[in-house]
């Protein structure tokens, strides 16, 4: 586009993990891993030209509102996910924006709440014919049984986690006993319910998309698991995604999806935009998939509002798409100031 496009007033929202001041300065902090999003965002902002402000919330909404009546920003850029040290506070702060009726970037309250939970979301894309794995959900507190009809081997996680909380290899399970070891101790260790699912075969596949109405698709990708042998299960487990020595000894890389028979691919790509739009998403998000060995497209997670670093799978999508980082912030800044709520 030639023509200058207006500059925008935004407000940075970051959550963090102990209580905080208006003006707080947290420059050291975004100095540092943990905050790279943050600081990509940032930057890019600056970057693209917009007057930019940020302010981390705790467990103080107060705060919020005290920042926006002051500032008077024209959007919010929400990479606030979560309150009080709970990630599964996330669409309520988001929910507190729609009532306010200040424009923010990402997915509405609705699509945040309906893939927090990884069994609700389930029922709506198998009712609509999606493939889903089969699943149990067991409360905390109820008694610890495997339906028969649910079949080994079995992958036990946390209802509503995110980023692989609380998934490593002894998730995988083959038999009833490790199956209620599991069980339990998500339910101690993580003081989570459990979604117990099938464990499906196949490819691990990531799928980012941005839009509402206007929908757009990136490339796939994908996580390979080149060192692990053929037997052993493949899973992104918290050690597979965030641990660089691990990721280099079991030869775990996160890749354009190669070999794609393009049929395949759109099969992908299509399901892909049902599902995001049957689950009312209307921001940006990343599928997390697998495909099996005969192309079935199995629908594993989805994930709205998905990591904004510039090195992650979705920025990257976007930016092989030809939609280059500080475009990306760009456009998603300017899609949520124009997105209706409520
Ligand atoms: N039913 C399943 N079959 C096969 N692998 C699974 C299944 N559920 C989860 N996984 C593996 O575990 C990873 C994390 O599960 P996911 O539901 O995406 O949790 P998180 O929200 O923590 O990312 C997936 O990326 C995949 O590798
Ligand atoms: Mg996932």
């Amino acid at each position: 586009m030639t023509h200058q496009k207006k500059k925008l007033k935004v407000l940075a929202l970051f959550d963090a993990i102990a209580p905080t001041t208006l003006d707080q300065d947290l420059s050291e902090e975004l100095l540092t891993e943990d905050w790279k999003t943050e600081t990509n965002v940032l930057s890019a902002l600056r970057e693209l030209g917009h007057t930019t402000e940020y302010l981390a919330i705790f467990d103080n909404l107060d705060l919020l509102r005290q920042k926006m009546e002051g500032f008077q920003p024209d959007v919010i850029f929400n990479l606030a996910d979560q309150f009080k040290n709970n990630r599964a506070f996330d669409q309520n702060i988001v929910s507190f924006l729609e009532m306010y009726g200040v424009p923010f970037t990402g997915c509405g309250s609705t699509g945040l709440t309906l893939c927090k939970h990884k069994g609700i979301s389930k029922k709506i894309l198998s009712y609509h014919r999606i493939h889903t794995p089969a699943f149990v959900i067991v409360a905390r507190g109820k008694r610890i049984t495997r339906p028969a009809k649910l079949r080994f081997p079995i992958l036990v996680k946390p209802l509503k986690e995110e980023a692989s909380l609380g998934i490593s290899q002894a998730s995988f399970v083959s038999n009833d006993e490790q199956f209620k070891e599991r069980v339990q101790f998500i339910h101690d260790k993580y003081a989570n319910d459990v979604i117990a699912e099938e464990y499906i075969h196949g490819r691990e596949l990531y799928v980012s998309l941005m839009g509402d109405l206007r929908l757009q698709e990136f490339p796939i990708r994908e996580l390979v698991f080149k060192e692990v042998p053929p037997d052993e299960p493949k899973i992104a487990t918290f050690k597979a995604k965030w641990d660089d020595e691990y990721r280099e000894r079991w030869g775990l890389k996160n890749q354009f999806a190669e070999d794609l028979d393009s049929a395949v691919a759109r099969n992908i790509q299509q399901t892909c935009k049902r599902i995001y739009r049957l689950l009312t998403l209307d921001g940006y998000a990343r599928m997390d998939l697998r495909l099996t060995a005969n192309n079935e497209v199995y629908f594993i997670e989805a994930n709205p509002n998905p990591i904004l670093a510039a090195d992650e799978d979705f920025a990257l999508s976007a930016a092989k798409a030809g939609v280059p980082y500080p475009q990306l912030i760009d456009r998603i800044a300017r899609h949520g100031l124009r997105t209706e709520r409520g």
